[in-house]
């Protein structure tokens, strides 16, 4: 699968395209030209981290392999250039991989979960699912002919696409799905119905995909946990088409405002932190290709205390509506008096225009819940 797709990726690094050297089906490797390095394929998973993320102890064992095959033998400088770069990184760790070290164990454990039989909850309902499916019902009809390209950032076991998008898509468009953990795409690939699929291992702060290439962006729940947040997204939107869209759902800052009767969230990775709003904005707005074609804000204290006591509204997509629509409301009333009232989370619907020049329509902090699409 990865031999028909190589062009679609880049060098993480120098944005360069990447040759693709062949080895054995368990592992094979991309080589950059203008950086003189080498990423290693493991088990058809490419693994392009930038420079500064590099990971030693993940890679210099499967480059020594590749070194003592004689099928690479062409990669020999480049790969010894690569080891002693990788060499350079051992015991030192970046944002990145203190964050997967979380979610390294939680795929590990629902992948034995699934490979004993059991049934992992498929989350057709729920709240966030009907959040997202309200994104996705505005989303133009021509993105689900054929041959489009669907990018998932930080796509975990690729609940999203499987259970919203999957189903929508032509057979013949290709699901991207990128993350820092192995587990993750591991765990996404045993559970993908859509075959066109090509799984990377990188960074959500450098994406190594090419540009103009991409027809719908997804974050669900990813910028919050990067060392860049919402300031990626500017940079992300030249891999869009004209006319490409972001779909966005993330955890916002605000003040704290839990009051002390709600439960509190589990614990979450290393770098469990949320979006600054104003930044957010900010980039939107100085990204001058993007538009707002829909928001909606949410999660006061009117979401939560109706998620808690309202247990069954969650499986009730018109009651999940009611809720949202007084969430919003109680947003826009008293969000500004009280910070019980500022929402949690934001969900966006952007498009890439065609020219420059555009401004945003939408503002993060000041409408709650529109849609123009
Ligand atoms: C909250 S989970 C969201 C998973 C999925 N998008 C969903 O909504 O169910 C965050 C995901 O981001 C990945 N991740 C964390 N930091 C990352 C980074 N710097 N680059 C790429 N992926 C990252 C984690 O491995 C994890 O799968
Ligand atoms: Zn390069």
């Amino acid at each position: 699968m990865l031999d028909s797709h190589v062009d679609r990726l880049i060098c993480p690094d120098c944005r360069s395209p990447l040759r693709f050297v062949r080895g054995s089906d368990e592992l094979s490797a991309l080589a950059c030209g203008s950086c003189s390095l080498v990423f290693p394929v493991e088990d058809g998973i490419p693994i392009l981290l930038p420079r500064h993320a590099r990971n030693a102890e993940l890679e210099l064992p499967l480059l020594e392999r590749l070194a003592a095959d004689d099928r690479c033998e062409g990669l020999s400088e480049v790969l010894e250039k690569t080891r002693v770069h990788l060499a350079s990184q051992r015991g030192s760790s970046s944002w990145e991989w203190e964050d997967e070290a979380f979610w390294r164990e939680k795929y590990k454990r629902q992948t034995e979960r699934l490979l004993a039989g059991e049934k992992l909850d498929e989350g057709r309902w729920g709240v966030r699912f009907w959040q997202r499916e309200y994104l996705i019902e505005r989303l133009p009809a021509s993105l689900w002919t054929p041959e489009k390209t669907i990018l998932d950032i930080g796509c975990g076991a690729g609940h999203n696409f499987r259970v919203l998008l999957c189903d929508r898509f032509d057979p013949s468009s290709l699901y991207i799905a990128a993350d820092i953990s192995l587990n993750a795409l591991k765990l996404n690939r045993l559970r993908n119905p859509h075959e066109n699929a090509l799984y990377v291992l990188c960074s959500a702060d450098r994406l190594p995909i090419r540009d103009s290439t991409v027809d719908l962006l997804c974050y669900f729940g990813i910028l919050h946990h990067t060392e860049r947040k919402s300031d990626t997204i500017e940079e992300d939107a030249r891999l869009l088409v004209p006319g490409g869209r972001v779909l966005l759902h993330e955890a916002l800052t605000r003040k704290s405002a839990r009051p002390s009767f709600m439960p509190v969230h589990d614990p979450g990775s290393e770098h469990e932190e949320t979006i600054d709003p104003a930044a957010l904005q900010a980039t939107i707005d100085h990204a001058q290709d993007l538009r707002v074609v829909a928001e909606r804000s949410s999660h006061t204290l009117v979401m939560g205390v109706c998620k808690m006591i309202l247990r069954r509204f969650a499986r009730s997509r018109t009651a999940y509506e009611v809720v949202a629509l007084l969430d919003g409301l109680a947003y826009r009333l008293l969000g500004r008096f009280s910070a019980y009232f500022a929402p949690a989370e934001v969900l966006m619907l952007l498009e890439k225009v065609a020219g420059p020049g555009i401004a945003s329509e939408g503002r993060v902090s000041a409408a709650s819940d529109s849609a123009s699409a």
